[in-house]
């Protein structure tokens, strides 16, 4: 074992020679030290455990289902496609190695940089037993330590890189529908929400708009003149954003399949052919992803799309997923031709039903086919968790240097160091209730694996959304830096306004909300970007106490607030635990309203037409009039609430929303202090905005009174 220090608080322990992921970012200084845990090693695994006391907590694992506290249950990381996430899936399409555990006295972070399968047993098999399962010798563990759990997060973060930073218009609201079948059907949906005034900033393309699922192809039929929509959609502030999958079609001719044969492009099987898998569009080979040549070449291939118009995108079934292989097709092909004429006994039977019912995604395909990668051979096994990563770092990179501005990308494959690169969708959720509040509790993980631009579909993927789910499903996701509404082919049609005009009434303001809210959002991303640490913080981060431990439901955004959503049907409002007094903020109609809240727990009612969170006490929150793009977003006069009992300040952060000027820190500034002293209210603003001109505060005090003021900047 090997030993280095990255940081003054990241240390890591080497065993074997694990693969360089290229997840870590930074020098490694050689130290001797001694691992604070003991690791089993025996035939090609590694095992470690923690005890659990009562009280222990464990959280992080990204993308995963269960609490914010991952006690009680199974987790594996092992990218994996699987469209129905029920209770007992212990997989989904990230994997992220990220975890803290905390006890009473100390808690500290641990990352494992290690690509193939994972498993965590989080006090399930045992309560008192923490047990990892890394299935090989070879790996990288870093203990991070801090001085409480928000500083372990950020000292994690500074090792693994800055996240991809989203342009503006990212933030705004996006419509998407496997089903969109064509460029009339997508000029109704934008013509819908203008009938509507809903605002809108994207429409996604599914791959619906391929000609026969091909990568980088249009469908001259049903999408004929592509840019000339994608030009009418912009001039209207609406971007086009496609999708792009990881196979690609095996087809005489097509051009990327030809390109890809002749550059040997493509992962290779047992016998060094390019490896054969089906997906969409039936037969595909897979591009090597892990080769810096495929990356290139294929992260080129964006320039079909972008010479249309197009400057965002999204990366779907790179876990890769895998409908069947050649093989066990072959295999359930000649079960099922023996079995015909036979009087199936119920085990044969369900022998026979299994090699079609588990064909997908199978353990044995990621076994036969290979990777080059760094000059070795490997099995995509043993890489598995790089490939969606190494997809979209190839089209990441490759939009940079095509568009030279920033685009909208995500991904749904994802592990740590992918952050750099891309935002996520948290794939094919259902249109259930618990999938709205897993929604809220996966929020905080994704960022302590650096991951700020996320969201899920909102409404949800699969089964059928109503009304109200969909305008409560809104309510959290007005919060979320990618707000997205998508859904499956055959499931009910979910715009806001596709369940009659009373619930496209409500979507409309809470659309509204969420646009005035934008500016405050856009801030605390590029805050993200320059400090890491954590946008949504579960409440036990923040404060101490059993109470503050068990709200589940509820977490803070940014320094400033808390939200509470509701996450249940036929509720008029919740129970809300306010750790501190607080201010209920209420969006209604253009309306906001300020009511001091003590501490405790209180009946919040929450109408669905509007928006209600909490603003901390000494905190200040920006926000604008609404707008219908984000385009049209107008900040000449700032609107901010405060909660000011002494002092409270809010730098507002900007840039021009598109440019990476803001990587050499080209941001605006604008900086407010509310002062309450004897003589009153002091306000104090120093500002680099050009646009800022005027600064209008309202502002509660700890005995429930407002004051209004005006200040010019
Ligand atoms: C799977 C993705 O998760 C989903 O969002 C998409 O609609 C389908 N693939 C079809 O492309």
């Amino acid at each position: 074992m090997n030993t280095f220090r990255m940081t003054k608080h990241v240390v890591g322990f080497t065993f074997g020679e694990p693969v360089e992921t290229g997840i870590l970012m930074g020098a490694k200084e050689k130290v001797s030290l001694k691992l604070p845990l003991e690791i089993a090693q025996k035939d090609g695994h590694s095992r470690f455990s923690f005890p659990l006391t009562e009280r222990d907590r464990v959280y992080g694992l990204g993308p995963n289902l269960g609490g914010i506290n991952k006690r009680g249950r199974k987790y594996e990381s092992y990218c994996t496609d699987d469209p129905l996430h029920h209770e007992d899936k212990t997989t989904l399409y990230g994997a992220h190695n990220f975890f803290i555990l905390e006890d009473d006295d100390v808690a500290r972070g641990y990352f494992i940089d290690f690509p193939s399968r994972i498993r965590y047993d989080v006090g399930f098999t045992s309560q008192s037993q923490f047990t990892v399962d890394i299935f090989g010798e070879n790996f990288t563990l870093l203990v991070i330590d801090g001085e409480n759990l928000k500083s372990i997060v950020k000292n994690f973060h500074e090792v693994i890189g800055k996240p991809y930073m989203p342009p503006k218009w990212g933030l705004g609201y996006a419509q998407s529908r496997w089903g969109y079948k064509t460029a009339e059907d997508v000029r109704r949906v934008r013509e819908a929400f203008e009938r509507h005034d809903l605002p809108l900033d994207s429409i996604y393309l599914d791959l619906d708009y391929m000609e026969d699922f091909k990568d980088f192809s249009v469908s001259e039929e049903r999408f004929p003149k592509l840019q000339e929509l994608s030009q009418e959609l912009q001039e209207t502030g609406v971007h086009l954003v496609p999708i792009i999958d990881a196979g690609v079609k095996i087809e005489e001719g097509y051009d990327i399949y030809e390109e890809g044969i002749a550059g040997d492009h493509f992962v290779k099987n047992v016998k060094g052919e390019p490896y054969v898998a089906a997906v969409w569009p039936g037969k595909v080979h897979f591009p090597d992803f892990l080769q810096e040549k495929t990356q290139t070449w294929f992260g080129e291939k964006y320039k079909a799309l972008t010479d249309l118009g197009i400057d965002g995108f999204w990366n779907d079934m790179n876990e890769p997923a895998i409908f069947y292989d050649e093989t066990s097709l072959q295999e359930g092909v000649e079960a099922a031709i023996k079995a015909q004429g036979e009087n199936l006994g119920v085990y044969a039977f369900f022998n026979l039903r299994d090699k079609f019912q588990s064909i997908g995604n199978k353990d044995e395909y990621y076994q036969r086919f290979f990777h080059e990668f760094h000059g070795k051979t490997y099995s995509n096994e043993e890489l598995h968790n790089l490939y969606g990563f190494y997809m979209t770092k190839s089209a990441s990179e490759g939009l940079r240097k095509i568009l030279g501005k920033r685009f909208v990308l995500i991904s749904r494959a994802s592990s740590i160091g992918m952050h750099r690169y891309s935002g996520i969708w948290t794939g094919d959720n259902s249109s259930w209730w618990s999938h709205l509040s897993l929604n809220l509790r996966m929020l905080p993980a994704l960022n302590m694996s650096g991951f700020y631009y996320v969201g899920a579909d909102t409404g949800g993927f699969g089964g059928n959304a109503y009304g109200e789910l969909l305008l409560r499903w809104l309510q959290l996701s007005a919060f979320t830096p990618l707000l997205r509404n998508h859904s499956a082919l055959g499931c009910a049609q979910q715009e806001p306004y596709a369940f009659g005009t009373e619930v496209a009434e409500k979507a409309r303001e809470i659309l509204r909300d969420r646009y005035r809210l934008i500016p405050y959002l856009y801030s605390e991303t590029l805050k993200a970007w320059k400090e890491g640490g954590l946008m949504f913080t579960p409440l036990a981060f923040e404060f101490w106490g059993e109470e503050a431990q068990h709200a589940e439901d509820q977490m803070l955004l940014g320094e400033e607030l808390m939200i509470s959503p509701v996450t249940q049907a036929n509720a008029g409002g919740r129970y809300v635990y306010l750790p501190e007094a607080m201010a209920e903020v209420t969006f209604k109609e253009d309306q906001v309203t300020l009511t001091l809240e003590k501490e405790g727990v209180r009946y919040m009612s929450y109408a669905l037409d509007e928006l209600k969170f909490h603003l901390r006490r000494n905190r200040l929150l920006p926000y604008v009039p609404p707008a219908s793009s984000t385009r049209d977003l107008e900040v000449s006069t700032l609107h901010v609430l405060g909660y000011v009992e002494t002092e409270g300040e809010y730098e507002l952060l900007d840039d021009d929303g598109i440019s990476y000027g803001y990587e050499d820190e080209k941001m605006y500034s604008t900086r407010i202090r509310v002062t309450r002293g004897e003589d009153g209210v002091k306000v104090d603003v120093k500002n680099t905005h050009p646009h800022i001109k005027r600064i209008l505060l309202t502002i509660l005090d700890g005995e429930n009174h407002i004051m209004e003021k005006e200040v010019l900047v």
